[in-house]
Parts: C-alpha cells; structure tokens; sequence
C-alpha cells in the first residue's frame, strides 16, 4: 500500500440528476469518518457545487471528472480547474480513456490538464490503461508506460496526485484482467514512477478501475500494489459503492 489510507472514487460519468443528490444524502449517512478509506464522488460538472454543499460536513470528496488547461477563456462548453474548485471539488479526473478516445485527448493535453489542476489547488486522479488490441500485442506495458511519460507532469508527489489503471477493454464490460496481471501492471507503474522521480514516488498512489463491483472488489483489493479502485457504474448504486468501499478498508 502505497498510500496512507486506500482511496475509492466514483466516477459517474455523464449520468445523474439532481433525484441522485438523495444517493449523496445515502452515502454521507453511511461515511461517517475516513479513517479506514478515503472516499470521493467524481459526479457530472452539473451536480458539482450541490454535491459540494452537501458533503462540506462530511469526509467524502467531490470531484469534476474532466477540466480544460486554461484558467478562463473563449472555450464554449468547457470547465477549468479553477471552476471547478470554485463549486466545490478538491480533485479532478484527467486522461480518462473516454475522453483519450472520444475527445482525442492526447498525452500532452492530460499533462497540461494536471497542471491546470494543480494550478487550481485540485489533487488529479490520472488515468492511464491499454486498449484490447494493445494488450493482445503484447504492447500493454509499453503503452502504459509511454502515457505515464507523456502525461504526468514533472513534479508529481503523493500529494497532488494518483495514478488510475484503467484497461480500457475492461471499463463497462464486466470483464477484469486476473489479479497476476493487475498486479503485473501495478509493479510496472511503480518502476516507471521510480525510474523518473527516485524514491520519493513510493507514496503515489497507484488505483485500479474497470469493472470494479461488489463482488470482485475484495479480491481486487488484495493485490500487492493496489491503492484503491476508480469505480464507473457501481459507484452510481449506492448499496454496491459501500460493498466496495467497505472491501477497501
Ligand atoms: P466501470 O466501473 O463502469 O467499468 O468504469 C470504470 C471507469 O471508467 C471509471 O473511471
């Protein structure tokens, strides 16, 4: 366990409303302290300032699950870091394969995303992950390890960020690597971490997402070398988010 406490964020992507705020309401009466486990909720930017508001008395966090590098500007439709925190979030997604794939966000945009978050006072949950076809040539440590290159930024501590491991054929298809490979690939973050910033790296957080659910989270959690999990459409049931939370602490 790289971190002092594993940390378990929900990502719930382009899903929720304001009924959702009652889950919140759920999961702050079920989160009484973060002594074992940190906890955020990472919901869509809409929801972000009402989140905030009500979990400011409670030890979960809130995230924004995407931010433009700029701190304000001609950018029709997007959100900076700064906003962000201005309604409220304490950390921020960046480089996650949906937005890699479906908005061509390539490495040299994550990075200048984690330093726009970084800017704003935001701590950066950064998501790295090979493709199926990458990982069927044989290519997925070479991936991971060039986006790591690319899109950390220089200066990266425990503090400020984390590293989310995101096999991209395993987000929303039920379907997890073993726990040898997971645990592979988690070792193999760790040497590149090391190779570039000594040491003192030891202390980032690396976390696992892709079909993270009640039912496997235990084992997942057990691996040497996982953190925490970024968890997609079991974070959005309530129930199932504090399975997996419970298993982490
Ligand atoms: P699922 O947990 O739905 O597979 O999504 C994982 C993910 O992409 C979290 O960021």
């Amino acid at each position: 366990m790289a971190r002092s406490k594993p940390l378990v964020a929900g990502n719930w992507k382009m899903n929720g409303s304001k009924l959702n705020l009652a889950d919140l309401e759920a999961l702050k009466a079920a989160i009484r302290d973060s002594e074992g486990v940190e906890v955020a909720v990472c919901p869509p930017a809409t929801l972000i300032s009402r989140a905030s508001v009500m979990l400011a008395s409670s030890p979960i966090a809130v995230g924004g699950q995407d931010c433009h590098p700029q701190p304000s500007g001609a950018h029709t439709g997007d959100i900076s870091a700064e906003m962000l925190a201005d309604a409220g979030a304490s950390m921020v997604i960046v480089g996650h394969s949906e937005r890699r794939s479906a908005h061509n966000e390539d490495d040299s945009l994550v990075r200048a995303k984690a330093e726009a978050a970084w800017r704003a006072g935001l701590y950066v949950i950064l998501c790295v992950g090979e493709t199926e076809a990458e990982r069927r040539a044989g290519d997925a440590e070479s991936v991971v390890e060039s986006q790591l290159e690319g899109s950390v930024p220089d200066g990266a501590t425990p503090d400020s960020l984390v590293i989310a491991y995101e096999p991209v054929w395993a987000i929303g298809t039920g379907v997890t690597p073993t726990t040898d490979d997971i645990a592979a690939m988690h070792a193999h973050i760790r040497n590149c971490l090391r190779r570039r910033f000594g040491e003192e790296s030891d202390g980032i957080g690396i976390l696992y997402g892709g079909s993270v659910k009640g039912e496997n989270a235990s084992a997942i959690f057990a691996v040497d070398g996982v953190d925490g999990a970024l968890v997609g459409g079991a974070s959005l049931k309530v129930k199932e988010f504090l399975t997996i939370i419970s298993a982490a602490g």
